[in-house]
């Protein structure tokens, strides 16, 4: 029987998930898929990690140099997250002919072109499915399956962490603040939550999926990005009353203009399947020029589902002599003449702090029309004004405007200065 030996670099969360699933499964492996799939070497300075979770002692190495050069190690695992030592580890085993299979999203999103060089180089495999969306398999579907097809969208919840806490403010009321304390409780949120909160995780698996996606590289400083931190209760409560609820969203679109690409929070319509992807669930949802639309669902991150997506890299490395590299010429910058579009168009959701006098919704609306917005809906609640300190809320959904034309008109009514303010503006999906 084929005998594939795996070395496994961090033993954090992920890293000991793979390592239980490969112990538990290697009977089973060896029945279904005809290979030993054994871990060989653990790289993980923490000693007593590794003896915890069951690592026989001769398998802790103490170096990278020490991982590379074990003949019994066929695919070595980098879980360790971030850019270095990362970036460095993954050269020295793919220099060393080793194939890698990484969850690194940063990593990849950022230097996916240099690692594949290396690795057509060294003619050894490069595998990331747990890069991106954990358990569910959205880039082998994109890579094998849904192959036959010009993707025109992809439009994702792809971060769990930031999904769980819009989930719980819109069920209970509560504020950014007290929501996320809760969640760094449960463990649901990191101690810094940054990389989360401020969109800047969904940006990079958003630059590795569309670029899958359009067949070409989009790099993650083209991608707008804007965090959750500002979302209020309130404005959940309003998009309520219309029909939405709130999401962080990840949208990539591909048509004759250009590409789109962009990380937001969103009003995405009741109706629509995304809207229900509560707590740390994720989806995404692609749009095919065959196959239509696709939604793929599960769990974005954990030990097991990121470790589920893992294994089935090492077992399709272990089991198929071709190695694997991206469908488009991976370049450090897109292909030559793509467009990126900023000024994108769409449906906007204005909150205002209002004066509650007579002439102020058509000096609003003036300021609207004269940059072309057309207004769809109004709302006023004067009864809840002692909560805006004496303004009341007035909410603006326009029909499908232009985003250069709502800043305009943002900055224009902000520099009017007469006590309206802009409170909240959130695009609708
Ligand atoms: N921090 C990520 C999330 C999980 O909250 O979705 C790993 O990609």
């Amino acid at each position: 029987m084929k005998k594939v030996g795996v070395a496994i670099l961090g033993l954090g969360v992920v890293g000991g998930g793979t390592y239980k699933i490969i112990t538990e499964h290697r009977e089973f492996y060896k029945q279904v898929y005809g290979v030993d799939i054994s871990v060989e070497s653990v790289l993980e300075l923490r000693r007593e990690r590794a003896l915890e979770l069951g690592v026989d002692e001769n398998k802790i190495a103490s170096s990278i140099g020490e991982v590379c050069s074990n003949p019994d190690v066929d695919i070595v695992v980098e879980v360790m997250g971030g850019v270095e030592p990362a970036k460095s580890f993954v050269l020295a085993a793919i220099g060393s002919g080793k194939s890698v299979v990484t969850s690194n999203k940063e990593l990849f999103c950022k230097y996916s072109h240099e690692l594949e060089k290396a690795a057509r180089h060294n003619k050894v495999g490069l595998f990331y499915e747990a890069t991106c969306v954990g358990g569910v398999p959205v880039i082998r579907a994109m890579l094998d399956n849904l192959q036959g097809n010009r993707f025109t969208s992809i439009t994702g919840i792809i971060n769990g962490t930031t999904n769980y806490i819009l989930t719980k403010m819109s069920n209970g009321g509560a504020s950014y603040d007290q929501v996320l304390k809760e969640a760094q409780k449960l463990g649901y949120a990191e101690a810094d939550p940054t990389s989360d909160v401020e969109g800047y995780d969904a940006v990079y698996k958003l630059s590795i999926l569309s670029s899958l996606a359009f067949h070409t590289k989009i790099p993650y400083t083209e991608i707008y990005r804007e965090g959750i931190t500002e979302i209020s209760p309130l404005d959940i409560a309003y998009g309520k009353r219309l029909g939405y609820v709130i999401k962080l969203l990840a949208i990539g679109r591909c048509g004759k203009n250009g590409i789109e690409v962009r990380v937001h929070p969103a009003f995405v319509s009741k109706d629509h399947p995304l809207s229900s992807v509560n707590d740390s669930f994720n989806a995404v949802y692609l749009t095919g020029d065959s196959v239509e639309d696709v939604m793929l669902y599960g769990r974005g991150a954990g030990a097991y589902p990121t470790g589920s997506a893992i294994v089935g890299d090492i077992i399709y490395c272990a089991t198929h002599p071709q190695h694997r590299y991206s469908p488009f010429d991976n370049t450090e910058k897109a292909k030559p003449n793509t467009k990126f579009i900023k000024n994108f168009s769409g449906v906007y959701y204005i909150r205002f702090k209002a004066e509650d006098r007579a002439g102020e919704l058509s000096k609003l609306t003036a300021i609207f029309s004269k940059y072309g917005i057309s207004v769809a809906q109004v709302i006023q609640d004067s009864d809840i004004a002692d909560i805006q300190k004496g303004k009341v809320p007035l909410i603006i959904v326009t029909h499908s405007t232009h985003e250069d034309a709502v800043n305009k008109a943002v900055a224009a009514i902000k520099k009017d200065n007469r006590g309206t303010e802009v409170a909240a503006v959130i695009r609708v999906i």
